[in-house]
Parts: structure tokens; sequence; C-alpha cells
């Protein structure tokens, strides 16, 4: 397995449980996923020497976690000498990596998604605008950190988005920019495993992208989830796959480039029905932690029938019908400049309550674990309700003593909300 964050360690976690999983390596690793997998350091951008590694330890599967081995064809070098790799090639991870390529294959297929241009210059961008109502959405087109998308409230503020991206701010990623529609309603993550014909919805879930309680503060990589999300109903999924995913992966492969492993589709549920807002091409970090919990299958099976084409041979996936709930602990002054280096302990006490704790951005030291990113800890508890589950997460957190961390204190707020109404 190739990554390093909280979604790694859930995963870690789930295939070490798997009855066809004799041996596991990670590459980095960190200090949770030690617990499951035997820590290596390959680079994942020097694809002759994960081939090598490959080879020597005669590796049955390869796991991406992230997008950017995959953006960069990780899974292509990998597939090319015979390995099977659960991840999408180069090609089809355009689907994340490039949000101009997406929207152009909405557009060919008549995906539902917001009106957009895809612009390559400022005085293009600038005169693009125009044809726009405001609040207006402006996308740096390539892969920015979480970094590239703006929702502009006033034409100011959208024409600054765009001075920014042609400044060359976010380098290549930068070097067009999507102008869209801002589309009204509730966010809802919609995750479906697809080996490029048979398509299978993996859950849904809910997260929380800004920093402060409330949805306030800046963007983050994410706050918090909850799986599944309730707003996302049987009717609405059922839209959701019929309407955006199968003819997405029907698509791709019609097109020659298609899309193996999973499809990460965000979506916005508006009056009108179900739109695209944009699609990932690997697990949602910490959408990845609630999933894992609810899961019931052997998903080293399920992966090792993605990259093998046997998808179709395969039981559907099986979720258990409670709710996980999952609160990141991440480092003070998180998402501009993170403290690194503070003293984390409290965790086994925290896990006694029946919790389950993954680590996101944690090191080893001689004095002990300490942060060592962004995102710390990510506290994972299960229940009956909405509000069970966020009980049982705070109450974990509150176990963990982590002075130099914080955490938002509402994670799960819509839906315990609306619990709370009946
Ligand atoms: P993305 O990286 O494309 O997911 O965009 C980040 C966030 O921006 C999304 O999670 C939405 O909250 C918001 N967003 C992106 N596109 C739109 C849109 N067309 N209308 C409204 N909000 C959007
Ligand atoms: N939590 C949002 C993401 O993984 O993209």
């Amino acid at each position: 397995m190739i990554g390093s964050g909280g979604r790694e360690h859930a995963l870690a976690w789930k295939l070490a449980q798997s009855r066809l999983c004799d041996r596991l390596f990670a590459s980095p690793g960190n200090p949770g996923i030690a617990q499951h997998a035997e820590l290596v350091a390959v680079d994942p951008a020097d694809h002759a020497a994960v081939l090598d590694f490959c080879e020597a330890q005669r590796i049955a599967l390869v796991v991406i976690g992230p997008e950017a081995p995959l953006v960069d064809g990780l899974a292509d070098s990998l597939r090319g000498s015979g390995v099977p790799v659960f991840g999408p090639s180069k090609a089809a991870a355009q689907l994340e990596g490039s949000k101009a390529f997406t929207k152009e294959l909405c557009d060919r297929h008549a995906i539902p998604t917001a009106a957009f241009k895809r612009v390559a210059a400022l005085d293009e961008a600038l005169s693009a605008l125009d044809a726009f109502p405001i609040p207006v959405v402006i996308k740096a087109d390539g892969l920015a950190a979480g970094k590239g998308v703006t929702v502009a409230m006033s034409r100011d503020e959208a024409e600054a988005a765009i001075r920014d991206i042609f400044s060359g701010r976010f380098g290549a990623a930068g070097a067009e920019a999507v102008i869209e529609a801002f589309l009204e309603g509730e966010e809802a993550s919609f995750f479906a495993i697809t080996d490029g014909h048979t398509v299978v919805p993996f859950g849904s879930a809910q997260d929380h992208k800004r920093v402060g309680d409330g949805d306030t503060g800046p963007n983050t990589g994410g706050m918090g989830a909850y799986s599944p999300a309730p707003v996302l109903t049987p009717l609405l999924e059922g839209e959701a796959l019929e309407r955006i995913v199968v003819p997405t992966v029907r698509a791709m492969a019609e097109e020659g480039t298609p899309y193996s492993g999973v499809l990460y589709a965000g979506l916005m549920l508006t009056p009108q029905g179900v739109q695209l807002i944009e699609y990932n091409c690997r697990f949602g970090d910490p959408e990845c932690q609630v999933l894992m919990l609810r899961y019931q299958g052997d998903l080293a099976k399920l992966m090792l029938a993605t990259a093998e084409g046997r998808l179709a041979s395969l039981q559907p996936p099986r979720f258990s019908d409670d709710t996980a709930l999952t609160v990141v602990m991440a480092a003070k002054g998180y998402p501009d400049s993170p403290v690194k280096g503070g003293a984390i302990s409290g965790i086994e006490q925290a896990e006694a309550g029946g919790a389950k704790v993954f680590h996101a951005g944690t090191a080893q030291t001689a004095g002990g674990l300490v942060a060592n990113g962004g995102r710390v800890l990510n506290v994972t508890a299960r229940g009956s309700t909405v509000a069970e589950a966020q009980a049982g997460a705070y109450a974990a957190v509150d176990k963990i003593d982590f002075p130099d961390g914080f955490c938002r204190r509402d994670i799960g707020w819509r839906e315990v909300a609306r619990e709370a109404k009946g």
C-alpha cells in the first residue's frame, strides 16, 4: 500500500483483516499503519523502484491511496509489468487531475453538472466571467492540494481568484481554469467501485471542509465525516448511480480510458436533481475512515477482483446499517501553519470505550508519539444514530491528551439537528 495518512491507516487496518492478506507492506506508512504492516521507504515517484520492490517481495496487489501517484501514472507502470493494482491509470485519473477534462466528458455524455467555461488565459477568463451570474465558482484545472477552488460571492472576488490562478500560484495546475455556475443545495459524497465495466455502490458520507465550528474559516482537507449520509436517500443514490457514475464509467471505457478503482463523486443535491461537483480518483480522507468502519466485506478480495476485472463475480459490498462518525484532531495552526512535534497520549484509553483512532499525521519518537502533520488523528466511533456516534467519538476525543491540537466540536451537526427534529 502506498500512502501515509488516516485514509491509508483505515485501509491497512481493513486489508490486514483479510483472509487473503499474508503480509502487508506500506510505503511510507505511519505509526498507526505500522500496527498492521511492515513499513518500507520506496519513492512512489520512482516507478522502477516500486516495480523492483514488487518483484523482490512477489507482491500480489498494490493499493495506491493518494491521488498524486495515480495522476502520475504509477498504476500504468505496475500494470504494464503484470502487477495487479487497485487504482486508475494516468489517463483515467484525469477525472480528478483535470477539472476541464471531467466537465467536457460530462458535456459529451449529458451527465448533470454545473454549466462551465474552460479558459486558458487571463483575458479570456475575465471576459468569459461576464456570462456567469454571481456567486460564481473559479477552479484551477489541475491538482492544487484542495486550494484551487474559490466560490466567489462578488465579481471582485472572482476576478481576484482568476488573477491568482493565472499568476502561476498553482504552477502547471493553474495553466488552465474552469469557470462554473454556482450550484445551490446540500453536498454529499458517493463512492463506487468499478473495474471498468461493473460498477458497485460503496456507500455515502458527508464531510466538513471548513476548519471551524458552524462551517466557518478556511477550507481544509476535511475536519470530520460521517457515513452514511441520510440526505442521499436510496432514491437520490439511485439517481447518482444511473445518471452520473454509470454513464461516466461507460464513457471512459468507450473512449479507450477505462476507469478502475474507487470513484468518489462529490455531489450537490439541488432542487433540479443530483449534480456532479467533482470526481476524485481515490477514497476521501477522512471519508474512507468511516466507510471502512462500516464495510463488512473482505477488502483485499474486493480490491484484487477490481484490479483483475472480476468485480461481477463478487457479491455486492455490504455495510453495517449503523452510523460511523470521525472527528479529525489537527495540529494548532492547521490549515495554514500547523505546529509539528506536539506530544500525544491517551489513544489506548480512547479506544478502550470502543472507538477506533486512526493515525493521520503522527511520528514515533524516543519521547513518544508526536504530531507530524496538519491532520493528526481521526477519532472514529459507531452508533445507531448520528447523535450516538457523535457522542462516542467526542467521549474518545476527550480521553486524548494533545495540548497542541484542536478539533471541531460539531461534526455531524446537520444530521444531529435533523434527528432531533424527528
Ligand atoms: P471541489 O474541489 O471541486 O470539490 O470544490 C471544493 C468545494 O467548492 C466543494 O466541496 C463545494 O463546496 C464548492 N463548489 C465547487 N463547485 C461548486 C459549484 N459549482 N457550486 C457550488 N459550490 C461548489
Ligand atoms: N475529504 C475530502 C477529500 O478527501 O477530498
